[in-house]
């Protein structure tokens, strides 16, 4: 990779962009938790998203947002090599977290997936009990030396997930006996379990009703004080909800990047302006 940077580029703690970068709008950040350059992804061949470059930082929401089809589950699947599962799909770039390749080959990726966690569009708990659905990680990852720290971990990660009172006198039950919004919630818990530095979110609450979305976007906010988090969404209020940054996607490319506030009041690029007026999407 080049290791020139873009002019407009102030120097950073994070990887340099490539100078063929044409997002709009600071795509760095101080204190780079993740950081992406230059990536693209092909599914057998065909590109899907191209020369993505943004960080993410802790104790702050990303929202990526974007017309149907336009790579943004393609690119949050990358931060935690989910492509890697999809017959065909290849990925170039780099992203780095804390400072290590992710795609290096001495990367362990169920490792990799423990500290980017992910939740995805459908509530997808195990078909287990409620307890076993958050003591599954932290027991593979070799998290707890005994029962009673176990038992500490699926309580913190329910408390942290906003479910505790909810289940605790039902531990026991499968996860799945839930409404959707808990099952949501449980997910969030089964991220969280594993001690996480990043949680990628794609399209969380989209099968969510308006109350069980309140819930989820309030429990996102609180999250932000611990980890790194980067939401997909296919609504504009939520991102402007609930993140501080935004990324406007467009056919594969990042078009802009910025603080939410300006990203939806005062748009630079004309695609991004006519996402946000409704022109299309
Ligand atoms: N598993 C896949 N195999 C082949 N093409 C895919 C696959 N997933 C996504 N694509 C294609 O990649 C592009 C980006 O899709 P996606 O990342 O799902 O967009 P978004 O999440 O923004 O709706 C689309 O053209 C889509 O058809
Ligand atoms: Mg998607």
């Amino acid at each position: 990779m080049s290791s020139a940077t873009a002019p407009n580029e102030p120097a950073v703690a994070g990887l340099p962009v490539p100078v063929n970068c044409k997002t709009v709008g600071r795509v760095t950040v101080d204190n780079a938790l993740l950081s992406a350059r230059g990536v693209n992804v092909f599914y057998s061949g065909k590109q899907a998203i191209q020369e993505v470059s943004i960080d993410i930082s802790r104790n702050e929401v990303l929202a990526m947002i974007g017309p149907s089809g336009c790579g943004k589950s393609t690119f949050l699947r990358c931060l935690n090599r989910m492509n890697d599962t999809i017959e065909g799909a290849r990925v170039t770039g780099s992203i780095v977290l804390d400072g290590q390749d992710i795609y290096d080959k001495r990367q362990d990726v169920v490792q990799l997936r423990a500290r980017v966690g992910m939740v995805f569009q459908k509530p997808n708990p195990f078909p287990k009990s409620i307890y076993e659905n958050v003591a599954y990680g932290p027991r593979i990852h070799g998290l707890a030396a005994d029962r009673v720290e176990l038992d500490e971990i699926v309580h913190t990660s329910l408390q942290r997930a906003g479910l505790w009172d909810e289940v605790k006198d039902r531990l026991n039950n499968p996860g799945t006996s839930l409404s959707g919004g808990q099952q949501q919630r449980l997910c969030i818990a089964r991220t969280i379990a594993v001690n996480p530095e990043v949680i990628l979110m794609d399209e969380p609450c989209s099968a969510l009703d308006p109350i069980a979305t309140a819930r989820i976007e309030d429990l996102i906010d609180e999250l932000r004080a611990s980890y790194a988090i980067a939401i997909v969404t296919h609504s504009m209020q939520q991102a402007a909800r609930v993140s501080q940054r935004t990324a406007y996607f467009h056919l594969g490319d990042l078009i802009e990047v910025g603080e939410t506030d300006r990203i939806f009041t005062n748009p630079r690029h004309k695609l991004t302006e006519d996402y946000i007026t409704g022109r299309f999407g």
